[in-house]
C-alpha cells in the first residue's frame, strides 16, 4: 500500500471488509498506523469471515481505529448513520463467485445491483448535507468492479472505454452495479470513482476459487475438478497489490473516472494448476477434466496504462506470490478446514458430484 503521511480520508466506511481483498485492503491501511479510521460493514456471508481481520485486531493500536458492524448494504436503515460518518465508503461487499451466480443468481442482484443503489442513496444524502453546509464536503464513492465486465476477450486488451459485454449473472450484475454508480456522477455530482480489478489471488482467499480450492484439495490428495480443456486464460494480480491500488485510486482518482487494475501476468489454468502441484510435490493425475462452466469466459486481459500513468505499478511478481499463497494455505489449515465443512459440503455435492462422476484423466 502507498505510504501517504496525511491520507486524504481519515474516515472511511469499507464494505464487504472481512471477505477476501476488503480485508486485505482494511488490514493493510491500518498497518500504515497513520490514524485512519476504519467501519467496516459486512453481513458476514458464507464469504465473509471475521478471522481475516485477526491480525489487525489483535494489535490494540490498530483494533482502536477498527469497527465491524455486522449488516447488509442493501439496509437502508443501516447504511445511511454509516455513511454520515464517512469521508469516504470503498464498496467491496459482493456476491463474488460465478459458479454460485450460475446455481442462483437472485442474491448477485440483490447485493450487487440494489446494494450499490442504497449505498448511493445514502451517499446522495451527504452530499446534499454538504452543498446546505450541514456537513464539511460530500463523501468520496469507490466501486469495486472487476474485468469481467468487459466479457470474454479472444485478443488484445480491454481499456476503460471498451463496451462492456458481460456474459455470466456474476459479471451482469457487477456491471450493474457499477453503471449505477457511474449514472450517480453524472446525474447528481457524487464523487465516484470505480475501478476493475484482474483475477486476484493470495492469502484468506475462500476455497471456492481455483487457486485456494486446487491448492486445499491437494494438500489432502483430493480430486481436482478442471473445467473442460483448462486452456482459458486468466490475468493474476496479488491481492497486496489490488488493494494497494484500490487506496491509490482513492487518494489519486479523478471523479467519474475508471481504472483497470491489471495484473498483467497472464496464464492458462492449466500453466496455474502445473505451478502449484509442483511445488506441493503432488502428481498430476489428481487433476480431473469436468464438465465446463455454462458460458465460460475463455479469457480476460486489461490494458493497465492509465493506472499506470497515474503513478501506480504492481509490485509482486506471480511466482514469487503463487509459491507463498501456496506456503500460506500450507501453514493455515487452521483457517481453511473449518470453511470447508457445513455449508460447504451442500455446495460442493450440487457444483462437482456429478462433475466428478462424470470426469475423466486431464491430459498432461
Ligand atoms: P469475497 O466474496 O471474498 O467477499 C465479499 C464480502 O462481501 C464478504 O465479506 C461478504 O460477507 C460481504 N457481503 C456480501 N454480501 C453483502 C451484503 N449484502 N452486505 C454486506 N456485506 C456483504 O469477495 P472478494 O473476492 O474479496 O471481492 C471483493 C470485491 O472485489 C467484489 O466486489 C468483487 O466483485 C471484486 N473483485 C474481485 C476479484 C477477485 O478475483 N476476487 C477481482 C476483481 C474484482
Ligand atoms: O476476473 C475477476 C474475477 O475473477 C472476479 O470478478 C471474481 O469475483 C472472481 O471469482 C474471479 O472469477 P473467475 O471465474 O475467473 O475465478 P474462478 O476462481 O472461479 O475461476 C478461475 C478459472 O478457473 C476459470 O477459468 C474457471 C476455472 N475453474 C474454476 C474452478 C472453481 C476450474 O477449472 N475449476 C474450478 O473448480
Amino acid at each position: 500500500m502507498t505510504q501517504t503521511s496525511t491520507p486524504r480520508f481519515r474516515r472511511l466506511l469499507v464494505t464487504g471488509g472481512a471477505g477476501f481483498i476488503g480485508s486485505c485492503f482494511v488490514r493493510d491501511v491500518l498497518a500504515r498506523r497513520d490514524g485512519t479510521q476504519i467501519t467496516i460493514l459486512d453481513k458476514l456471508t458464507y464469504a465473509g469471515n471475521r478471522a481475516n481481520l485477526a491480525p489487525a485486531e489483535a494489535d490494540p493500536e490498530q483494533a482502536a481505529r477498527l469497527r465491524l458492524v455486522i449488516g447488509d448494504i442493501a439496509d437502508p436503515s443501516v447504511v445511511g448513520p454509516l455513511m454520515a460518518e464517512a469521508d469516504a465508503v470503498v464498496n467491496f461487499a459482493a456476491e463474488s463467485h460465478v459458479d454460485r451466480s450460475i446455481l442462483d443468481p437472485e442474491a448477485f442482484l440483490r447485493t450487487d445491483v440494489l446494494g450499490v443503489h442504497v449505498l448511493l442513496e445514502a451517499c446522495r444524502v451527504e452530499a446534499e448535507k454538504a452543498r446546505t453546509g450541514k456537513r464539511s464536503g460530500a463523501p468520496r464513492f469507490l466501486q469495486v468492479s472487476t474485468d469481467e465486465v468487459y466479457g470474454s476477450v479472444e485478443t488484445g486488451e480491454s481499456r476503460e472505454d471498451d463496451r462492456l459485454e458481460p456474459r455470466s449473472p456474476y459479471s451482469s450484475a457487477k456491471a450493474g452495479g457499477e453503471l449505477l454508480a457511474r449514472s450517480y456522477f453524472v446525474t447528481y455530482d457524487l464523487d465516484v470513482v470505480i475501478t476493475r480489478g484482474s483475477n486476484t489471488y493470495g492469502p484468506y482467499h475462500h476455497p471456492e476459487k481455483l487457486i485456494p480450492l486446487f491448492v486445499t484439495n491437494a494438500i489432502d490428495d483430493e480430486s481436482l475438478p478442471l473445467y473442460g480443456d483448462g486452456l482459458q486464460r486468466r490475468d493474476w494480480l496479488y491481492v497486496a497489490d489490488h488493494a494497494g491500488a484500490i487506496g491509490f485510486v482513492l487518494e489519486n482518482g479523478a471523479a467519474g473516472e475508471t481504472y483497470n487494475v491489471s495484473g498483467a501476468n497472464e496464464r492458462t489454468n492449466r500453466d496455474v494448476v502445473a505451478v502449484l502441484l509442483e511445488r506441493l510435490g503432488k502428481p498430476w493425475s489428481l487433476v480431473r477434466t469436468v464438465q465446463d462452466r455454462p458460458g465460460h469466459d475463455r479469457r480476460y486481459a486489461m490494458d493497465g496504462s492509465k493506472l499506470r500513468a497515474l503513478g501506480w505499478t504492481n509490485r509482486m511478481p506471480f511466482e514469487e506470490g503463487l509459491a507463498a499463497t501456496i506456503d500460506w494455505y500450507r501453514d493455515n489449515q487452521e483457517w481453511w478446514r473449518p470453511i470447508k465443512s457445513g455449508e460447504w459440503d451442500a455446495y460442493y455435492r450440487r457444483q462437482y458430484e456429478t462433475r466428478l462422476a462424470g470426469s475423466t484423466e486431464a491430459e498432461r
